[in-house]
């Protein structure tokens, strides 16, 4: 039931403080702050790396995984696609557990790598929603995210839902190497505990804003994304989204790269949506964002109150979202990328929930 909502991606965009703040309940223990202990001793015990397949949006969340997993953890991670895991025949070792993300948890390539991984003795755990999923029955741990039943084709909420289980595992898992302290996991639990409520408060206040760009991105035949760390797979889900649901080309790309070949595209006709909140890699993304504004691209920059205080550029426009943690700034950035993709394909007219040519889930190879 869609309820008051136009489309069911969009009830599913706004049903995202209630999905995170269901799921990590099941992961954090809110009275001392700390990861639920029986999360700590599964695939992460006495491993040394982590692989983790993927496709899609799933792939997305994976990356920004790798970045938490090594920070948090200090945990090697290999990621890949499903679809090309099998084809690096990476020569295995027995500390290395596999990790597969998937909302359906019917993804035919990512179960193939499933399978591949337990034909080779790793020991396997997947994030999913789907608790019958054929993945979640065939993996050694299950780890579910609880977002709640996903009908847009467009994966939204189960997106912030796997990056709250990432994050809440990659803690875990730096408190199961000695990497984090007690104290320190207390800290960043405390901050994923804040995710719902800055969430409720970031959907209440950004629509309007966000429906007076899109209408304009609307009319655009190709939009750039850019970031860096954890923004930079951002970007890559923010340009998926965009493309899957109003059919505009799109490409996300680490900031850093864009004078090694993209930075020929801009002009005035270019919109280039930049993924900034004000953290240790922000003035480095806005020498890149000035790259493109000497160019007479046209700049949508997504950033906290910090980062908008401390840059002015004439020509660009803002989205303002408040001042977060490192740790859930992935989650709470992930509303204004698909609230951009929402109303720019509703003002382009297209089938928003069904997009032509995609299924939710996809079984073949
Ligand atoms: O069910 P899964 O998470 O395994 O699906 C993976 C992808 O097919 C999926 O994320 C796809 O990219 C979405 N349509 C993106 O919005």
């Amino acid at each position: 039931d869609k309820g008051n909502y136009r489309h069911f991606m969009e009830k599913e965009i706004y049903d995202q403080p209630e999905a995170i703040s269901d799921t990590l309940s099941h992961y954090i223990n809110f009275s001392d702050n700390q990861v639920v202990a029986v999360w700590r001793d599964t695939v992460f015990a006495n491993v040394q790396s982590l692989a983790i397949s993927a496709c899609g949006t799933a792939y997305f969340a994976g990356l920004i995984g790798k970045y938490w997993f090594e920070h948090y953890a200090r945990l090697p991670v290999e990621i890949d696609v499903a679809s090309e895991f099998r084809y690096r025949e990476i020569p295995f070792s027995p500390q290395v557990a596999a990790l597969f993300i998937s909302q359906s948890g019917e993804t035919a390539d990512t179960l193939a790598c499933l399978r591949y991984c337990k034909e080779h003795g790793l020991k396997t755990g997947a994030v999913v929603n789907a608790p019958e999923s054929t993945i979640a029955r065939e993996s050694d741990t299950v780890f579910p995210i609880f977002a709640g039943p996903e009908i847009g084709v467009a994966s939204t909420k189960a997106f912030t839902c796997q990056l709250a289980v990432l994050a809440a595992l990659a803690v875990a898992a730096g408190r199961a190497s000695g990497t984090l302290t007690e104290k320190e996991e207390q800290t960043l639990v405390g901050r994923l505990a804040e995710v719902p409520r800055v969430m409720g408060q970031v959907l209440n206040s950004i629509r309007p804003r966000i429906e007076l760009l899109s209408r304009e991105l609307a009319k655009c035949r190709a939009v750039l994304y850019l970031g860096r760390g954890t923004s930079f797979p951002l970007a890559m889900e923010g340009a998926l989204k965009l493309k899957e649901i109003s059919y505009i080309h799109a490409q996300g790309y680490a900031a850093g790269e864009l004078k090694h070949g993209p930075i020929a595209l801009i002009d005035e006709n270019m919109p280039v949506v930049v993924i900034a909140p004000h953290d240790r890699f922000f003035d480095k993304t806005v020498s890149n964002m000035q790259e493109v504004a000497a160019r007479g691209g046209r700049i949508i920059l997504i950033t906290d109150e910090k980062g908008a205080s401390a840059l002015k550029l004439e020509t660009m426009q803002t989205i303002v979202l408040p001042n977060v943690d490192e740790i859930i700034a992935p989650m709470i950035f992930s509303l204004p990328i698909q609230l951009l993709a929402y109303h720019t394909a509703v003002f382009a007219g297209t089938d928003v929930d069904q997009p032509r040519n995609l299924a939710k889930s996809v079984t073949v190879e």
